[in-house]
């Protein structure tokens, strides 16, 4: 050895295992010039001939964090207690960076870059000599990415979220990340408040490190990964700057170790049992309408089937045991101190909900085993009793008719208000019909909204087009519409949306999303006009234009005589890239391509 750094933790702690797949670049017995040559630029910041060539296991570190994305930039910070657990359980960290998702900044919409960074972190798997992986996630898109990769690439993977934010106020009341933004945005429509008075209101609802302090999609896709089993139990919840985060950064990195040595890869965790699990948890608590893009798409990639229809049959009749924004009251903080994940977990299990109690987690023990230790809420306020809950059938309702194929509706942001309006017919009290208003796009909402020739009243129902994957491209998150101020200052505030875009996972609009196929791919979304009668029909799950089938045949052939539904041009090459590759909403909006690629770590 030509080094004499004494390292006794490490010689203890090290288990050397054979058949690494590390060991395949850096310890080749048939071939040390090539062992030498894919090591010898480790070495140059002071990893060792020793440490490299020692079988123990190579871990890497993906880091989703940086100046360019603020929501996981703690995890910067938080990285070196993992390596710090790594080290500690005998094997090495590599840390390198994941392409950054920024929610809030990434224009036009971050969704176009989760199967970017998705595509980006496979190869790096796949290309380096890593035994397992710590997924560092966070902000919306930055869990799914993260995790589609450790589906196709199935190597001992755990993800680590960055946690939320600290709760944000505004004197005594709670100002949530991103929820805030829509009543802000509202009171500004109608005159309340003024430029000055928005940004104030707004960022204080984003008060520290940290992902969204909300039940938005990035709370959402981390309870859903410690649901499906990916991370360590009871780490989804803990707020980032709590000491908890850092302690649970160290024992992700100790968990990682184990996981390689006992082999134990996501295809093990992550099966159909898992996913019927996180259906029924994000029910309870309220979870995001992106959600089901996201699952469904690390599912694809999994192998697993699951479509819509489970969304709605499993999930559906669940309640919302949950009080977190936007669904209900508290933040990230009152849902932690009352137990996070596990607590809801025991809360279904003890009333026989959860469908499979025995689902494996990164541990090697059970998703029931882990809740029964932590035991039930300690905060009933928070995380309420499965037979007192919030909302009863809370899930989301898989839509289809002849406007679209599938669209999904959150039924849990309801308000008595929507009821009285909409749903108050005795006769028929789960349908309504209304006059259509149809924007193509959020300029063109943004440029008419206001404007009274549109016709907008009480009764009509706000529809989005051009906003789906191929026509933003990457599928808007705008389809949350809110009344015209005039109407606002009426007491209207809850008007039905349709379209096939996204809405925020922060959002309380009762809308119907994710219209598949979109306008830009053939839906009839692209032959609505204003003044179209549509029926909704909750029951039934249907919605459908009311005009006669001659008539769309009529409009069908005019559009296409026109040149078909206009979009926009793509403006860089992985808009168009993207464009000729995706799949739609309903279907996760993958990679098509990319999904045969399965389990590539053993290939
Ligand atoms: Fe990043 Fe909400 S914008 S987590
Ligand atoms: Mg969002």
């Amino acid at each position: 050895s030509t080094l004499s750094v004494e390292d006794n933790t490490l010689e203890a702690a090290a288990k050397p295992t054979s058949n690494l797949r590390s060991a395949r670049w850096l310890n080749n017995k048939d071939n040390q010039a090539m062992s030498a040559l894919y090591m010898d630029r480790y070495l140059n910041y002071g990893l060792t001939r020793e440490e490299l060539m020692s079988n123990k296991p190579i871990i890497g570190i993906a880091n989703s964090g940086s100046d360019l994305a603020p929501c996981n930039r703690y995890h910067l910070e938080l990285a070196h207690r993992v390596r710090e657990g790594i080290r500690s359980a005998g094997a090495i960290a590599i840390e390198f960076p994941t392409h950054p998702i920024q929610e809030s900044s990434r224009r036009p919409t971050a969704t176009l870059d989760r199967n970017l960074s998705y595509l980006t972190l496979v190869e790096m798997l796949y290309a380096y000599p890593f035994d397992g992986v710590v997924l560092m996630t966070g902000c919306d898109k930055t869990t799914p990415a993260c995790l589609m990769a450790a589906a196709t690439m199935n190597i001992p993977s755990i993800c680590l979220n960055v946690g939320p934010m600290l709760n944000g106020y505004m004197g005594k009341n709670l100002i949530g990340s991103g929820t805030v933004l829509w009543k802000a945005r509202e009171l500004h429509a109608a005159g309340d408040i003024d430029d000055e008075q928005l940004v104030d209101m707004v960022t204080r609802g984003t008060p520290s490190a940290g992902h969204c302090n909300t039940m938005g999609t990035a709370s959402t896709m981390n309870a859903l990964a410690e649901a499906l089993g990916m991370a360590m139990p009871g780490a989804a919840a803990i707020p980032a700057p709590y000491r908890e985060r850092q302690q649970m950064a160290y024992k992700t990195g100790t968990q990682i170790v184990e996981m390689v040595h006992a082999d134990r890869k996501p295809s093990e965790i992550m099966t159909r049992e898992a996913f019927e699990n996180a259906i029924v948890i994000n029910t309870a608590i309220g979870g995001s309408t992106n959600a089901p893009i996201h699952l469904n798409a690390i599912a694809k990639h999994m192998g697993v089937s699951l479509d819509l229809d489970d969304w709605d049959r499993i999930g559906f009749h669940i309640p919302l045991i949950l009080n977190m924004q936007p669904a209900g009251e508290f933040l990230g903080e009152e849902y932690y101190r009352a137990g996070g994940l596990p607590a809801i977990v025991a809360e279904l299990l003890s009333a026989k909900a959860l469908p499979y109690p025995d689902a494996l987690t990164v541990t090697g023990h059970s998703l029931s085993h882990h809740a029964k230790l932590a035991g039930q809420s300690w905060d009933r306020r928070v995380i309420q009793p499965y037979d007192k809950p919030m909302k009863t059938d809370a899930g989301f309702l898989h839509m289809t008719g002849n406007l679209f194929d599938s669209a999904i509706m959150k039924t849990s942001v309801i308000s008595p208000e929507f009821h009285s309006t909409f749903l108050s017919d005795p006769n028929d009290p789960n349908a309504f019909e209304c006059k259509a208003v149809v924007f193509d796009g959020p300029e063109d909402y943004n440029a008419r909204l206001e404007d009274p020739a549109t016709g907008i009243d009480a009764r009509t129902i706000l529809v989005m087009r051009g906003t789906g994957p191929l026509g933003y491209p990457g599928a808007a998150e705008v389809v949350n519409m809110h009344p015209p101020g005039r109407l606002l200052k009426k007491g209207v505030h809850a008007l039905p949306c349709i379209g096939d875009g996204r809405q925020s996972g922060t959002s309380g609009s009762p809308s119907i999303l994710n219209a598949s196929p979109e306008a830009a791919a053939g839906g009839n979304l692209a032959i609505l006009q204003d003044g179209d009668k549509l029926r909704v029909d909750l029951n039934k799950r249907t919605v459908n234009i009311l005009v006669d089938d001659s008539e769309l045949q009529r409009r069908r052939e005019e559009l296409e005589k026109n040149g078909g539904f206009k979009v926009p041009e793509s403006h860089t090459p992985w808009q168009e890239l993207f464009r000729n590759e995706v799949g739609q909403l309903s279907g996760g909006m993958v990679i098509e391509k990319a999904v045969k690629y399965q389990r590539i770590a053993q290939k």
